[in-house]
């Protein structure tokens, strides 16, 4: 089964053909620069961009992969979670594409894909315990199936990739912050600041970010100096050695943050003995490390996407679209698009 993949939830618009499981090619537009200029994603812009990239990704993608149209067997799209306008244009795309050839149309869970792209890369068994750390997400999930992802603990306020981010520019980092701040973080000190480990005193798996931000955010307008240094800050060896120390220090406090979580739900779901770590905030290489060493320990496995399947793109959809599709699920052109802040529903049919 060949399976189109159609992502354009945010500022990436991306396309991908995954045939029986594997990832055959991709193709991606990037609006990351453009919108760094603003500091942040544009939604208005964001949607112009996908409308004005879409169609030539498409024939780029049937160009250099040797497909043809009338190959595809599968349209898979990301419905939602995500910016409204963006979203309805992949959707448009994929429904105008799904009629036209006569095939079966699948919206897909943009958070779930980012999950499932892992199975891609490494055997992925289910039930497992889902991490998704991204800029928009923090979600605990039990994975029970393809189609089935349970919501175990979420956010409350700011994401983790957000608390990075807006941090990041408190610093004066260019946006968006979290990979710099991960790499200044590598070379600093953690010890030497005391950044609250926020929401652990509770019952829950909820998670809390919005308090270590301001914390952070208070500590660095009351003792560092952002204007002494280069504004964008773009690279490690511009940044003064007490900028290193504090991104070392707010990075251990989101990590230990998460990773306490992460043990939480654990315990509370024995036969879970594998993590999946997923979304840009899964790049981060303390997270890597401490989460692989609480599996090892453990006796489970930690499950990692390689960094390009962390962020944002269309192989996630097209092959979570394949792994669902397969099993008969699918969509009829009424599907609904689920903007930020919406459950996206379980409506699929099956047949
Ligand atoms: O999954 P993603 O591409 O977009 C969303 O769907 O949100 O994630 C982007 C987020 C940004 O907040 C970015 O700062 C963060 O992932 N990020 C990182 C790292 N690499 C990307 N945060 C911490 N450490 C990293 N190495
Ligand atoms: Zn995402």
């Amino acid at each position: 089964m060949l399976c189109l993949g159609v992502e354009s939830s945010c500022d990436e618009t991306a396309l991908a053909l995954v045939e029986d499981g594997r990832l055959l090619h991709s193709v991606l537009a990037t609006q990351a620069d453009m919108h760094a200029l603003f500091g942040g994603v544009v939604p208005e812009l964001a949607s112009r961009e996908h409308y004005r990239y879409i169609g030539s990704l498409f024939d780029a993608l049937m160009r250099r992969s040797g497909k043809r149209p009338s190959d595809i067997d599968l349209v898979a799209v990301a419905r939602g979670p995500g910016l409204l306008g963006s979203l309805l244009v992949g959707v448009a795309f994929a429904k105008g594409l799904a009629l036209g050839l006569g095939v079966r149309l699948l919206g897909v869970n943009h958070l779930h894909a980012h999950l499932l792209a892992v199975g891609l890369e490494h055997p992925l068994d289910f039930p497992a315990l889902g991490l998704l750390v991204s800029g928009g997400h923090t979600h605990l999930y039990r994975m029970e199936a393809p189609w089935k992802c349970v919501t175990l603990g979420r956010t409350l306020d700011d994401a983790a990739g957000e608390a990075f981010d807006k941090v990041g520019k408190v610093l004066g980092l260019a946006y968006p912050g979290g990979r710099l701040m991960d790499a200044l973080a590598r070379e600093g000190k953690a010890d030497g600041i005391a950044f609250p480990r926020p929401y652990l005193d509770n019952d829950n798996l909820d998670f809390s970010f919005s308090g270590l931000k301001t914390a952070a955010s208070s500590y660095i307008q009351q003792a560092l100096q952002p204007a002494t240094w280069p504004r964008p800050l773009c690279s490690v060896d511009d940044a003064p050695q007490a900028l290193k120390d504090c991104c070392a220090a707010f990075n251990a406090a989101v990590v230990d943050t998460l990773c306490v979580k992460t043990q939480r739900a654990l315990d509370r779901n024995p036969q879970l003995s594998t993590v999946v770590l997923a979304g840009g905030v899964a790049c981060n290489s303390l997270l890597r490390q401490r989460i692989a060493d609480m599996m090892e320990s453990r006796g489970g496995r930690a499950l990692f996407p390689s960094p390009h399947l962390c962020t944002d793109n269309a192989a996630m959809i097209a092959y979570a679209g394949w792994l669902i599709g397969k099993e008969g699920y699918f969509h009829t052109l009424q599907m609904e698009t689920i903007p930020r802040g919406r459950t996206v529903p379980d409506d699929m049919l099956c047949g």
